[in-house]
């Protein structure tokens, strides 16, 4: 990364590159991405990823899924009865925690020189591959993701960590892309999610003080566009009502040198690996 490019992420938190993927890279993970979903049989293990309601993203399913490959459904998927408005591939809001570990096309994609060099200039010594998502943000019911700091979900001391969001489609205002308040990184985390004793999941608010949302950026990135993510940045993004869908693939990277605390709610059975 050059300079200017360094000061820039410096200042905002965050930092555009275009092209940083190729538009084939991205075919290649979306279709693998879709393959996943036709494979993944949901008897018994429908589980609904939202931001807005903490008992729901607390089951077991979503607990242990750190170091696994599993599915999430939008939640407006389904209706009054509980059943799905249409087919599994339309439903799924995204699949995580492990794809960069357990499949080879995400880890082929994950593990590349390229994005081992960019972390390294952002300032990580050891990197370790923490977590990934492919989020689909499914047409006219792709959900809402309220204003977060990445680092209130994955928190490392001290804190040194790098969320990588690479857009698979072009992402627009109309179909629900991000959204950044910049130079908002430098106030400190605001809360933390997590790991309750007796079981699920609490937010802990260090600073309970309303986003200063009066800079709200709309970051709008055509595919193959590379957002990297300040773990302090306020971000979000909204509802997808639009036709089309808002396929996008996230990583977060740590440093092994920093203290990952075990009450974060990503665990894993084996420590997370570098490149
Ligand atoms: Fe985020």
């Amino acid at each position: 990364m050059t300079g200017s490019e360094l000061d820039k992420y410096e200042r905002d938190g965050f930092l555009v590159l275009e092209n940083f993927v190729t538009p084939e890279a991205c075919d290649v993970l979306r279709a693998r991405a879709e393959r996943l979903v036709r494979d993944f049989d949901p008897a018994g293990v429908i589980s609904i990823f939202s931001t807005s309601e903490q008992t729901r993203t607390s089951d077991d399913y979503f607990l242990e899924s750190g170091d696994k490959i599993r599915f999430f459904f939008e939640e407006h998927a389904f209706d009054a009865h509980g059943t799905l408005k249409r087919n599994k591939d339309q439903s799924i809001n995204k699949i995580g925690h492990a794809l960069h570990d357990l499949d080879q096309v995400f880890n082929s994609f994950s593990r590349t020189p390229q994005i081992r060099q960019l972390v390294l200039d952002l300032g990580l010594t050891e990197p370790l591959l923490l977590q990934s998502m492919y989020i689909f943000k499914q047409p006219h019911i792709g959900g809402e993701v309220t204003c977060h700091q990445d680092a209130t979900f994955l928190y490392n001391e001290p804190l040194k960590m790098v969320g990588l969001w690479f857009a698979m489609e072009d992402a627009t205002v109309d179909n629900g892309c991000l959204w950044a308040i910049p130079g908002e990184h430098k106030r400190g985390l605001k809360s933390r999610f997590l790991r309750a004793d007796g079981g699920g999941t609490r937010f802990e608010i260090l600073d309970d003080s309303p986003w200063p949302d009066d800079n709200l950026r709309s970051l709008e990135v055509k595919q193959g566009t590379l957002i990297i993510l300040h773990p302090l940045l306020p971000h979000l993004s909204r509802e997808n009502r639009s036709e089309k869908s808002r396929h996008a693939y996230t990583l977060h990277l740590v440093d092994a040198s920093a203290h990952y605390p075990d009450s974060n709610w990503l665990q894993r059975s084996t420590p997370a690996r570098g490149f």
